[in-house]
């Protein structure tokens, strides 16, 4: 059983590697980046509020937010496993998924941390282009993950564009949010016995390859 939490700070690949670990395992991918985004497309009243605190690189109020992750990790396709990117975040966050998770009896069984420097972050998110298009929603970055045609989607050919809050003044906000909330969120897991860190700064395909090996560790034989 694979339940897992994606973590790191913005840029440092939980998207990324959430694509090919669902890709692989046939697990669903709960993103609550994604989810809000949607909803914002979409003009729910959720997702205009939510619009208003992601465009400014803020969290979005944790009552919101937990709500929103208790009513899909409660769907039948997360009972043979799940993974979490980007949630939780704050410490009530991981209180309440705490209280679901053995509520509906999907504990969690891996906890993973992505590490990369800001400067790379910097980087990352100046140089991603995404596809604005909801029902194909593909990520790119144009140093390491390049479209074929400059400017289009290689899946629906839609023009890419730069994701609402990759402007430098909200990606600022964001990140002060990650290390103010989030980060404590690590001595959290670690303590619970579930942490594992993976180095984010190596290659897309070798960053996978560590994941993988935390999620099938090699039989150890003594
Ligand atoms: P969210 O969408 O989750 O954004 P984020 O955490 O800021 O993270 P990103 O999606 O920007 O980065 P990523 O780690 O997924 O990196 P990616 O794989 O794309 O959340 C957005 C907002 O929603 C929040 O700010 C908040 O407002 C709200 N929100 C969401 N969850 C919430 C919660 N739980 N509570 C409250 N509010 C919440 O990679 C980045 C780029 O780098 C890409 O171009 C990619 O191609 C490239 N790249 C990836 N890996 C590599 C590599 N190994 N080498 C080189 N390039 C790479
Ligand atoms: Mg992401």
């Amino acid at each position: 059983m694979l339940n897992i939490i994606l973590m790191g700070p913005p840029g440092a690949g939980k998207g990324t590697q959430s694509e090919l670990i669902v890709k692989k395992y046939g697990i669903p991918h709960i993103s609550t980046g994604d989810m809000f985004r949607e909803a914002a497309a979409s003009g729910t009243e959720v997702g205009k509020k939510a619009a208003e605190y992601m465009n400014a690189g803020k969290l979005v109020p944790d009552e919101v937010t937990i709500a929103i992750v208790k009513e899909r990790l409660s769907k039948p396709d997360c009972a043979n496993g799940y993974l979490l990117d980007g949630f939780p975040r704050t410490l009530v966050q991981a209180d309440a998924l705490k209280t679901l998770t053995n509520e509906i009896s999907r504990p969690l069984t891996h906890v993973i941390n992505l590490i990369a420097d800001e400067d790379e972050l910097i980087n990352r998110i100046a140089s991603r282009r995404v596809c604005p298009n909801t029902s194909c929603g593909a990520s790119y970055n144009l140093v390491s993950k390049a479209p074929k045609v400059d400017g289009k989607c290689d899946l629906c050919g839609h023009d890419l564009i730069l994701r609402d809050d990759d402007t430098p003044e909200s990606f600022k906000v964001r990140l002060e949010a990650y290390k103010g909330k989030t980060y404590p969120l690590i001595e959290y897991y670690r303590q619970e016995g579930l942490l594992k860190e993976v180095d984010g700064l190596k290659a897309i395909d070798e960053v996978f390859a560590s994941i993988v090996e935390v999620l099938e560790p090699p039989y150890d034989c003594n």
